[in-house]
């Protein structure tokens, strides 16, 4: 199959429309990642999802539906906590759990009674879902457990040849995945930390808990238990105030004939000018857009990428910090399998 990366032009959401409706899996662009979406009403279409990813069949997907889309057939209600961050957050990097009426395909929530929505603000993903006119299940458009991708290009190399179509919106401008929200209980809980903080959520809901998954339980939202988000090179990671114990790694790797690379905010980049280093940033949500280019651009020029932490810690740093210990491999509260 041939793999075309296409941008506005016409007939282009015609095209990926055709596509969703015989059961294809058509990639597109969203303000967070790509996304590899299917009809979320097809269980062939969810099934081929998990295939083309090599993911986990009980590691459950978001459903992506346009601004006006009805999601009340989909949901068993909400309560106003939920009304409220929708009218405050959506469209945009915030994805809200429900419990289901299952209505959808079976596949998409792998066994759970709860649904993730989604309603992406970048204008390629919007336009997209008002023309197809589902509701489209989409993971971040990589393979399993390897760097989301934040330009098309990203997910040709991923997908060349298994997929018909890419949607190209350009370079993605939140950078990281969504906030997952659990809206099922009495207040709303974070499951997946992402651009939409606790702070803004406990703003609109009064108040907001981050799940934090105990040893052994199977975690509430079942992706966060896999190691993920990893470069395809050996790695290494350094607290803020270990940077003497990171330069020695690098001399190190160097003298064994390694191509090591820092990856660390600007700050420190300028304070290790003489060695080779890929520039994070230096706010948070610069990281957040920087972070999985650089990692993909770091596993194709180093052999030992090696990551120090940003000291900023707070807001958007939380997803940020997140996705850095898991691409890295460092422990973050959950069991890796
Ligand atoms: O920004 C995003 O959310 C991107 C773009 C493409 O929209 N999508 C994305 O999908 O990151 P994915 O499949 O890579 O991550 C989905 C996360 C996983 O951690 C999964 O476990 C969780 O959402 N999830 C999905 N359905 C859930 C449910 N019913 N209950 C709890 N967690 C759920
Ligand atoms: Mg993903």
């Amino acid at each position: 199959m041939e793999t075309q990366i296409v941008s506005r032009s016409r007939g282009w959401l015609e095209r990926a429309k055709k596509y969703i409706e015989e059961g294809e899996v058509v990639a597109f662009h969203t303000e967070t990642v790509y996304g590899l979406g299917a009809n979320a009403l097809s269980d062939e279409a969810v099934l081929k999802i998990f295939e083309l990813k090599g993911r986990p069949a009980d590691n459950p997907l978001i459903v992506h539906v346009h601004r006006d889309y009805d999601i009340s057939p989909l949901i068993d209600g909400e309560p106003p906590y939920a009304a409220a961050l929708r009218r405050a957050f959506l469209p945009g990097p915030l994805t809200m759990v429900y419990p289901s009426t299952g209505k959808v395909s079976k596949y998409v929530s792998c066994g759970l009674d709860t649904l993730a929505i989604r309603v992406p603000s970048s204008p390629t993903a919007q336009e997209f879902l008002k023309c197809v006119d589902l509701p489209i299940a989409a993971p971040s458009a990589n393979l399993s457990k390897h760097v989301s991708p934040v330009t098309a290009r990203h997910v040709f190399d991923d997908f060349n040849g298994k997929i018909p179509l890419i949607l190209d919106g350009g370079a993605c401008s939140g950078g990281i995945e969504s906030t997952v929200l659990d809206c099922t209980g009495n207040i709303p809980q974070i499951l997946r930390q992402g651009l939409v903080t606790q702070e803004m959520i406990a703003s609109v809901a009064g108040d907001c808990g981050v799940y934090q998954p105990q040893r052994g339980e199977r975690p509430r939202s079942p992706g966060m238990a896999y190691k993920h988000y990893s470069p395809r090179c050996r790695t290494a990671f350094f607290r803020e105030n270990e940077l003497e114990a990171a330069v020695a790694c690098y001399e190190e790797a160097e003298r064994a004939g390694e191509t090591p690379c820092f990856l660390c905010e600007s700050e420190v980049c300028a304070a290790l000018s003489s060695f080779r280093t890929l520039d994070l940033g230096g706010t948070g949500e610069t990281m957040a857009r920087r972070l999985y280019d650089l990692l993909r651009k770091g596993e194709r020029a180093a052999t030992l990428l090696i990551g120090v932490e940003p000291r900023e810690k707070g807001g958007v740093m939380a997803g940020v910090l997140n996705r850095m210990h898991r691409a890295f491999g460092v422990e973050h509260g959950t069991e890796e399998t």
